[in-house]
């Protein structure tokens, strides 16, 4: 298993490109399984989840050719069940669930299990699935959802953190082929869902209010092949703006879009930062002194969770009190011992983590145990002094294209070391 190397006290500076969006584009390609044609996406990171998820398509029967950064996929003929050993390495492939139960009204997939960061049931994409008429059922750890027809009907779809973005992306998708009109109340409002939906548009959906809370889809007969160029990713963006500024550095990020990062960026500059939005892209440095915030991750357009180790990072580095609390997951700290062992002074109380920032980090070999978690420990690295170990990085390799690459580019001192 690899791990990066990483000597701290560098700040970062100079232009990063941001990379199309995992989350974006994990349910985009499952939804090229609503059409007998071929669809090419565009702006597609090389990540480990996305070949996965390659695989998951070329499993079922369809056609996938990565180019570069462009995919191009071909489900002329599929098959409705997918492979337990191919399903279970990423929990994201459930969104393969609404495409098939769309165009084959049949959909097996294994249950994705517990995680590292919370339960995460899929009871909500269950019960999308039953009100669109589904009869679903699970056994020996394969859940099943079979209709002979799919009728649109009105569902509420908020649980107990809210809205969920792969339920909603999931049951949009099944609908889109379903006879009469659906609608989806409490619907995730995420970037990610409204690049799907417009993925789905080009594809012939009639789709409406996507971005809000209430999400109206008309059935159609059949879809067909488009083409698409994938949103940036807002959280990829996120991690280097706020590495930017714990390392007190000057980066320009390219290709970002901010108006996907209002929360984040409010955040930022309460924190100290200064955000500049120039032709370039949006250049983040530091405005002074680090000052503590108090943040609660929410749906969006709140903080999103994906961005809550990174932040704590940074206010392990800031002098005073900062609350963090995450209502998202019910246990997404697993970064917190870690950056304990780079000297963070934090303690967690229920759903907060209590940051007694401002002692200066130093290095030490630490471990990831989730993706971003992966992230916190390399922006702690970057500022700590010394040398920092982060092992098990194929964490971090999921859902941040080429990290290390990246980071020597804005002159950070890290380096991989691939385990033969
Ligand atoms: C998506 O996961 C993202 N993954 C996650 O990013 C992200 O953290 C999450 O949304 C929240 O923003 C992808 O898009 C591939 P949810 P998803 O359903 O859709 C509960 C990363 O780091 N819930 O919105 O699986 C659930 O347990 C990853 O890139 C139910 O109770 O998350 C959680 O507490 C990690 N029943 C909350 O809702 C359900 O049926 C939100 O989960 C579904 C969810």
């Amino acid at each position: 298993m690899d791990s990066l190397l990483i000597k701290g006290g560098v700040p970062l500076q100079g232009d990063v490109t941001i990379s199309g969006a995992k989350n974006a584009v994990l349910p985009i390609l499952a939804a090229t399984l609503l059409t007998s044609e071929p669809c090419v996406i565009r702006r597609v990171p090389n990540l480990s989840d996305v070949k996965f998820m390659g695989q998951i398509l070329t499993w079922l029967g369809a056609q996938v050719r990565f180019e570069g950064d462009q995919v191009s996929v071909h489900a002329k003929k599929i098959k409705g069940a997918g492979d337990y050993d191919l399903i279970r390495k990423m929990r994201g492939s459930i969104c393969i669930m609404g495409p098939l139960l769309g165009r084959l009204h049949t959909a097996t997939v294994s249950l994705p299990g517990g995680c590292i960061i919370g339960a995460r049931p899929i009871n909500l994409h269950l019960k999308g699935f039953q009100a669109l008429g589904a009869r679903v059922t699970i056994e020996r750890g394969y859940v099943q959802a079979k209709a002979k027809r799919l009728r649109g009907s009105a569902m509420f779809l908020g649980g107990r953190a809210g809205s969920t973005v792969l339920g909603t992306a999931n049951v949009m998708m099944a609908a889109t082929l379903a006879e009469g009109v659906t609608v989806i109340e409490s619907a995730a409002c995420e970037p990610e869902v409204v690049d799907l939906a417009n993925f789905l548009k080009a594809m012939g959906a009639k789709i409406s209010g996507a971005g809000s809370p209430t999400i109206t889809i008309t059935g159609v007969e059949e879809l067909h092949g488009a083409e698409h160029e994938v949103i940036p990713d807002r959280i990829e963006a996120a991690t280097y703006a706020i590495a930017a500024t714990a390392t007190n550095g000057e980066v320009t990020l390219r290709g970002v879009r901010p108006e996907h990062m209002h929360a984040v960026l409010d955040k930022l500059k309460d924190s100290g930062a200064k955000i500049d939005c120039n032709a370039r892209g949006m250049t983040v440095s530091r405005n002074g002194r680090l000052k503590p915030v108090d943040i609660t991750t929410l749906p969006y357009s709140g903080f999103p969770t994906d961005a809550q180790a990174q932040l704590m990072a940074l206010m392990a580095l800031t002098p005073g009190i900062s609350i963090i609390t995450e209502r998202i997951f019910e246990s997404r700290f697993m970064h917190v011992s870690e950056l304990a062992r780079l000297g963070a002074d934090i303690e967690i109380e229920g759903p907060s983590a209590i940051v007694k920032g401002g002692k200066p980090l130093s290095g030490a070999p630490v471990m990831a145990s989730d993706l971003r978690a992966s992230a916190a420990l390399v922006i702690a690295g970057l500022a700590a002094k010394g040398t920092t170990q982060v092992n098990r990085v194929y964490h971090i390799d999921r859902g941040y294209e080429n990290i290390d690459g990246k980071l020597r580019q804005l002159g950070a001192r890290i380096q991989r070391i691939e385990e033969s």
